[in-house]
């Protein structure tokens, strides 16, 4: 990471409220799943930030979510615009990957339309069909289902 003043932590309870509104900023776009409130205080335990030591606050934020035995997924990857471009969504993306290879899980995702930047992380673009475990379970229930044009791309770990 270019700049000395962050640092890469798990998210605590106290992260909820900038987490949420740092995923607002990019779903208002179109770029993110929302997620409200009381969905993130059950999805905290699998969030990780990266918080600005200098100005306490929250600028960026990734989540790993675990589909089976041998899949994992990176969600709600987002990094604040000012911090864009020094390697914070790297860190992030590599964190999850460490996580899950921790616990032994073979292959991670991501749907995303930042194609490039995951490639870049040595993430592959399939068609979503070969990924059933997150259609299914997923997919089939989202609002934007029928009008997704998200990439998925994946990774052996
Ligand atoms: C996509 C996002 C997470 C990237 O975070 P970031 O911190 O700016 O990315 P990094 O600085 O870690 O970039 C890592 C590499 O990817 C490249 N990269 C980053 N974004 C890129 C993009 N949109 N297209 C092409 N390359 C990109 C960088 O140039 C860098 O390359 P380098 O290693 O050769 O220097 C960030 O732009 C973001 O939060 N976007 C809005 C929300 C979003 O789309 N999230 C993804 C949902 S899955």
């Amino acid at each position: 990471m270019k700049n000395s003043n962050i640092s890469i932590r798990r998210a605590r309870v106290d992260d909820i409220k900038a987490i949420y509104l740092l995923l607002k900023s990019f779903s208002d776009q179109k770029l993110l799943l929302a997620k409200t409130e009381d969905q993130l205080f059950r999805l905290i335990r699998g969030f990780r930030v990266i918080e600005d030591t200098k100005s306490k606050e929250i600028v960026a934020c990734a989540h790993l979510d675990i589909f089976s035995e041998a899949l994992a997924e990176v969600k709600s990857l987002a990094v604040m615009q000012d911090y864009q471009g020094q390697g914070l969504g790297a860190q992030l993306v590599l964190d999850c990957e460490d996580e899950a290879r921790g616990m032994n899980i073979k292959k991670i995702f991501a749907l995303t339309y930042q194609v490039a930047f995951f490639e870049k992380l040595l993430y592959r673009e399939v068609n979503i069909k070969t990924l059933p475990e997150k259609v299914f379970k997923e997919c089939v229930i989202c609002p934007f289902f029928n009008e997704c044009n998200e990439h998925a791309l994946i990774k052996d770990i």
